[in-house]
């Protein structure tokens, strides 16, 4: 009880930290790939909400609906005129939930977070308006870089690779986007890469963003809260990361589809 009260506060936290960091690019790839040409838009693992609430803000003449499987997230969220949150496990068999009334979907940090993100595809494929449009934003682990190399670097991917592997989550994932929506057939196909690192992050909000992702990624491991790994990995972030002598940089990508 005590450690998922604990991760929760350090999700909820990162969730509204990477909103911070990201909304202003995440929000103009939105414009950039038809967000306006929407009216009704559903975030896919809406998390708190945070992200939708602000695009809910941004465009009042769009109806938001965010969805989640957890309902303490769902609760969390703060709902407007133009933004509703609800429960649903996008795998569950028995939900009820329309998706057909959608003509854009959202799936920020969920995609690659999922162990089947094929059958989540083929689910909004078979449901969805015609035409609709898709935008998935999610971190690319696969191009998770530290320059100079540092050994205490290493042992941070290790442990988010071993995390991933252990959920059964690709941590190549950002490299299988588009081959699945090409093998789908969704249309135009966008692909951006936006590198998340310490040449467009002020480095105190990156070592921040690392730190809570290294906490959340322990907790989530089932390492104990004094493990000594994750303590030198915090230390490595805190200190020599802090000095400007690494280069650190997560790769981001950005996609864009529809289909019509
Ligand atoms: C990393 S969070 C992303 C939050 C949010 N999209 C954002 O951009 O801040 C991923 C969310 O997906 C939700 N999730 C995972 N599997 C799900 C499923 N099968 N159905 C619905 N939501 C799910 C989790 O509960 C979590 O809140």
């Amino acid at each position: 009880m005590k450690l998922s009260s604990e991760l929760d506060s350090f999700v909820q936290s990162h969730l509204n930290l990477q909103v911070k960091i990201s909304y202003p690019e995440h929000h103009d790839f939105l414009i950039r790939h038809k967000l306006n040409e929407c009216s009704q838009v559903l975030d896919v693992g809406t998390g708190n909400g945070t992200f939708a609430v602000r695009l809910a803000q941004d465009h009042p003449n769009i109806h938001f609906v965010g969805i989640d499987k957890r309902k303490h997230c769902i609760d969390s969220c703060k709902l407007s005129q133009n933004f509703e949150a609800f429960q649903v496990d996008m795998f569950s068999r028995e939900s009820t939930f329309d998706f057909s009334r959608f003509d854009g979907f959202l799936m920020r940090y969920f995609l690659l977070h999922v162990d089947n993100a094929q059958k989540i595809l083929e689910l909004f494929k078979t449901k969805s308006k015609r035409p609709s449009k898709f935008w998935i934003i999610d971190l690319d682990w696969s191009q998770f870089t530290c320059e100079p190399q540092h050994e205490t670097f290493d042992k941070l991917t290790k442990l988010v690779k071993d995390f991933c592997s252990k959920i059964s989550v690709e941590s190549r994932g950002g490299q299988n986007v588009l081959p699945l929506l090409q093998k789908l057939e969704f249309q135009n196909i966008i692909v951006e890469n936006i590198p998340f690192s310490t040449q467009t992050i002020p480095i105190d909000e990156l070592a921040l963003y690392l730190k809570q992702e290294i906490q959340c990624y322990s907790i989530m491991s089932g390492r104990a809260s004094n493990d000594p790994e994750t303590s030198e990995i915090v230390q490595f972030i805190n200190e020599d990361f802090r000095t400007g002598k690494y280069q650190i940089s997560y790769g981001m990508i950005l996609v864009s589809a529809e289909l019509n």
